[in-house]
């Protein structure tokens, strides 16, 4: 089989990477890919983003599974558009993919369906926002309604970098968030402490089988500081979510998303992703929801996955989930994201790299922002690797991390150095 991942980012490099290691599959093909999947023997780049382009291809091409990593193109449509002209693809139909791509409806969904989230009101009004926000007092936060790469979360920790937040996403919109219809709009909703976990399950439409758990750091800077991210680094499995938060994130998030969705008349197939903070009482709250694989959290949890990840997406765009068991590496993986210059609010691009190690079964440098250019690797986005290990403990996959992360080097790069501090014991 011919397989395809849809995608630039290093959950893409890794999906491809994981899918070549299938024996039934002929070819993976990932459009447009980075610098990493063009370098990989087995993988081809199909230097497309148009997504009408891309299905007439994937047609011409006799495609047989299509994998979609981002959200921009489930947003799209790219589902809707590939199962109308008769190809197989995993993931979210447009409709489904507004529990991302629109944080109001999200919110308004879990109101609807009993899903606990923090206690919320949404406005396209800045006056009457601002007023909110004086009436309720910091910490709060702010969240831009529409797709923002990760950037469109302000938790403010005082009124006024809550007002200013009201007016860059409401009256300027300097993030340049993708408005969905009726225009600017933001969410401003409760402050939530506690800790935060990654919880991904698979859905065919009919069943759902939980990924690894897993946890990633959202923070530019070490210590969680600084701003917010698409991410930083990430590790699985995630020791917050215990064998009871985790069967309560099933029975009060996930069960109930799918059912409510339903409800709704959406049937829910692809992955989904639900961000949860967990107070020191094991009780769950959902910060949001993603149609689609966390990065970088799929790095290490496809690093940790046995299965046979073609074999897993079979199941999934069949109904068959109910038929699979999926095996998991007992040990810990960890990446650590090495990222631009300027990122997240301007990266730089084209710095050469140099100093990339060969990858090795357990410590792996997936590719994010690079481009290949006459034979050297440059960056091209904001976060450019992700340098993921496997090794018994979070303490160990961390130095091994770092270790194999130590000679790579660009101009301007940014990288924690704490990445799975929570989950080290002292
Ligand atoms: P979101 O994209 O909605 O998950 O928000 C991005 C990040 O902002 C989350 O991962 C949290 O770290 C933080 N965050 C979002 N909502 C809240 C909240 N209600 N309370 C505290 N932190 C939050
Ligand atoms: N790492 C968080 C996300 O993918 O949204």
């Amino acid at each position: 089989m011919k397989v395809l991942v849809v995608g630039s980012g290093g959950r893409e490099h890794a999906m491809a990477w994981k899918l070549a290691q299938s024996p039934k599959i002929q070819q993976v093909y990932v459009a447009p890919g980075n610098g990493g999947t063009a370098k990989d023997a087995q993988l081809i780049n199909v230097p497309m983003t148009d997504l009408v382009q891309l299905r007439q291809w994937a047609i011409d091409n006799h495609i047989g599974l299509t994998l979609v990593g981002p959200e921009a193109p489930l947003a799209a449509g790219i589902v809707d558009d590939f199962r109308a002209h008769g190809l197989r693809i995993f993931g979210p139909t447009q409709a489904a993919a507004q529990l991302e791509s629109s944080k109001a409806f999200s919110k308004a969904f879990m109101e609807r369906h009993g899903i606990p989230t923090a206690e919320f009101e949404t406005f396209t009004d800045a006056a009457l926002a601002h007023a909110y926000v004086d009436r309720k007092g910091a910490p709060i936060v702010v969240k831009a309604d529409g797709l923002a790469a990760g950037k469109g979360v302000v938790v403010a920790m005082s009124l006024t970098e809550a007002h200013e937040a009201i007016d860059f996403m409401l009256l300027d919109n300097t993030l340049g968030v993708a408005h969905n219809v009726g225009g600017a709009r933001v969410v401003i909703e409760e402050f939530l402490m506690g800790e935060e976990a990654s919880f991904m399950v698979l859905c065919d439409g009919k069943n759902v089988a939980a990924l690894a758990t897993s946890q990633d750091h959202k923070r530019l800077l070490n210590g969680d500081e600084g701003p917010n991210t698409g991410g930083m680094g990430a590790y699985s499995p995630a020791p917050v979510v215990t064998a009871e938060v985790h069967a309560r994130a099933l029975r009060e998030v996930i069960l109930p998303t799918i059912r409510g969705m339903d409800k709704d008349g959406i049937n829910y197939t692809g992955f989904l992703y639900a961000g949860l903070m967990i107070d020191p009482q094991g009780r769950i709250k959902t910060l949001e929801f993603n149609c689609r694989m966390g990065d970088p959290e799929t790095q290490p949890i496809l690093m940790r996955l046995k299965s046979d990840l073609l074999e897993v997406l079979l199941a999934a765009t069949s109904e068959g989930l109910d038929q699979l068991e999926m095996e998991w590496d007992r040990r810990v993986a960890l990446g650590v994201v090495m990222a631009a210059a300027g990122y997240p609010m301007n990266p730089r691009k084209g710095d050469p790299i140099t100093g990339l190690p060969k990858d090795q079964d357990d410590a792996m440098v997936f590719h994010a922002g690079t481009t290949e250019k006459d034979g050297q690797i440059l960056t091209s986005g904001g976060r450019v690797l992700c340098v993921t290990a496997l090794a018994d403990s979070v303490k160990q996959a961390q130095q091994k991390a770092y270790q194999t992360a130590r000679p790579i080097a660009f101009d301007g790069m940014q990288m924690r150095e704490d990445i799975g501090y929570r989950a080290i014991k002292n």
